[in-house]
């Protein structure tokens, strides 16, 4: 059987990262974290005292930042400019501040460029925004991953564990507000592809849906 390439979009904390990995676990393909690779380029700006507003500077920066995705333990890490940022790219900081760095055409444009040559030999389940509208178009399986607002704050909230640092209203006040900028930017925004299959994981659990998009992807190779 080919090996084809998977796409799974969808608004934040909808599970797509857990879910991705389990299914390039199952297919023994490569997981490719695209929200990863925005919140580096975050982390980056604000560590140099960027402000998003910065877009130039920023678009530079995206450009000239060497940004390396690898298989980890606990997950993927990832490199930039050579030094591991993993544990910087949770941040409530860097949450408040990547959809405007995500906003920004230079980084888009940047970023999807190394997403499509990691995609280009196939066998990549990627996960982000507009991975299957804008960055593959061609993936062969395409999946708008989604939950309802409340439990996707609630997933998030348990992920921050014993100190929080947030509350859970306040966590869904900044999802939602996340999730509007994303839609609402000018420049390949979060949508779901018209070929996408729509898949509500509100009420399964991580497996339940991570067996569903494997089956799909069997099924397309
Ligand atoms: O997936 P995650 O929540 O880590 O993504 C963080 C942010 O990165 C998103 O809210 C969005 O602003 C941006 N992003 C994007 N396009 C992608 C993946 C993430 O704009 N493909």
């Amino acid at each position: 059987s080919h090996r084809i390439n998977i796409a799974i979009d969808g608004p934040a904390g909808a599970g797509k990262s857990t879910v991705a990995r389990l299914v390039a676990n199952a297919l023994q393909y490569i997981y490719v974290d695209t929200g990863a690779m925005y919140r580096a380029v975050t982390a980056i700006a604000l560590e140099r005292g960027l402000s998003s507003e910065q877009e130039a500077e920023i678009g530079l920066l995206a450009r000239e930042l060497a940004i390396e995705l690898l298989p980890g333990d606990d997950g993927q890490r990832v490199l930039a400019g050579g030094s591991d940022i993993t544990a910087k790219l949770r941040t409530h900081e860097v949450n408040r501040n990547v959809s405007a760095v995500s906003a920004i055409e230079a980084v888009r444009r940047r970023m999807a460029d190394l997403q499509r040559r990691m995609a280009d030999s196939k066998g990549v389940v990627m996960d982000g925004r507009d991975i299957g509208t804008h960055v593959l178009p061609d993936a062969e399986l395409k999946v708008f991953l989604t939950a309802s607002p409340r439990e996707r704050a609630l997933r998030r909230f348990k992920e921050l564990g014993d100190n929080p640092g947030i509350t859970l209203d306040q966590l869904e006040i900044d999802i939602a507000e996340r999730d509007r900028k994303d839609q609402e930017r000018e420049f390949a925004p979060l949508l779901q592809a018209p070929d996408a299959r729509y898949l509500d994981s509100t009420g399964l659990s991580v497996q339940e849906v991570a067996d569903r998009i494997s089956e799909w992807g069997r099924a397309a190779t």
